[in-house]
């Protein structure tokens, strides 16, 4: 830590640094435990957010931080990982996807919810919520009787403060832009002025929001018809990401379908197991 003199005499520098050393010590913790790449090019970056952390510990420097992350058994890793990662995100981003859902792959699937069957949407890597309340909006508009029925969708990241925000179902109007008032109509209660917009209550009960590291286990059982996961994989090694897709496969059910983000491509194995089916999304193969 550096001390500059002040008006006040000399004080402690706000701005400890974060030597290549820390660096690939922190880069190794983001890329071991949770499959996430940090490049040389994001230190300055990550030195930023990290170093609200070490003042929110008390430590005086990154060694120590580093040193605190890499002690088993402590809730720092929660909030590094929550300080580390990038969780923007909006309603019916990529809209390509929820017309396609709407025009195409969801008819079948509300028509077999509708007949007894059972129908299980993922939003893996959702954030503060607008994805999976966007899937449920689409659910709704075709079939407003959804919530009686056996059709759900999951929703989860490794952020828990985001997990917490997901399942507030509360968003500041800045935060509710959509493609038009048809699109907010399907996920908003009405209006009522300019102020925080609510989740309708239809919307929400269709959502369980759950904690999942997509580089760890995965505590669900039984398949998937849909998986959303965009604009997560991004942050991840192409090693890492063509195990990612070759997971999804496991857990989706023979021409179920996966979405992914405007700029991932699936590649490796996967390529076979999927056919391209849209813009970024891909269908199993029977
Ligand atoms: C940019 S947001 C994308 C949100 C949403 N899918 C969308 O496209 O609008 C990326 C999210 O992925 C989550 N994430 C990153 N690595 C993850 C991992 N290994 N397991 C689960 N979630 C992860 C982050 O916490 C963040 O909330």
């Amino acid at each position: 830590m550096t001390v500059s003199p002040g008006p006040f005499g000399a004080f402690a520098s706000s701005r400890p640094e974060l030597s290549d050393r820390d660096f690939g010590r922190v880069a190794n913790i983001a890329r071991s435990a949770y499959g996430i790449q940090l490049e040389p090019q994001k230190k300055a970056m990550i030195q930023s957010r990290l170093t609200k952390r070490l003042r929110a510990r008390g430590l005086a420097d990154f060694s120590a931080y580093c040193a605190l992350l890499e002690t088993r058994g402590n809730d720092e890793q929660d909030h590094f990982i929550s300080a580390i990662t990038t969780n923007v995100t909006h309603f019916y981003r990529e809209v390509h996807h929820f017309k396609q859902l709407q025009t195409e792959v969801l008819p079948p699937l509300v028509e077999r919810a509708r007949g007894g069957g059972r129908v299980r949407l993922w939003s893996a890597g959702c954030s503060t919520g607008p994805e999976p309340y966007s899937l449920a909006g689409s659910i709704l508009k075709l079939f407003p009787e959804a919530g009686r029925k056996d059709i759900r969708i999951l929703a989860t990241d490794l952020d828990r403060d985001v997990l917490a925000k997901a399942e507030a179902a509360t968003y500041d109007a800045d935060q509710c832009d959509t493609p038009g008032p048809e699109w907010a109509a399907q996920v908003f209660e009405p209006s009522r002025g300019g102020g925080p917009r609510r989740i309708r209550r239809e919307v929400a009960g269709l959502v369980s929001f759950q904690p999942v590291n997509l580089n760890g286990t995965w505590p669900m059982t039984g398949r998937f018809d849909v998986i959303m996961c965009r604009n997560v994989a991004i942050y991840f090694s192409r090693e890492v990401q063509q195990k990612l897709w070759l997971r999804f496969a496991e857990v989706l059910a023979p021409g179920g379908h996966l979405f992914i983000g405007h700029s991932e491509r699936l590649s490796g194995p996967a390529t076979s197991v999927f056919e391209p089916c849209g813009i970024t999304a891909y269908r199993k193969r029977a």
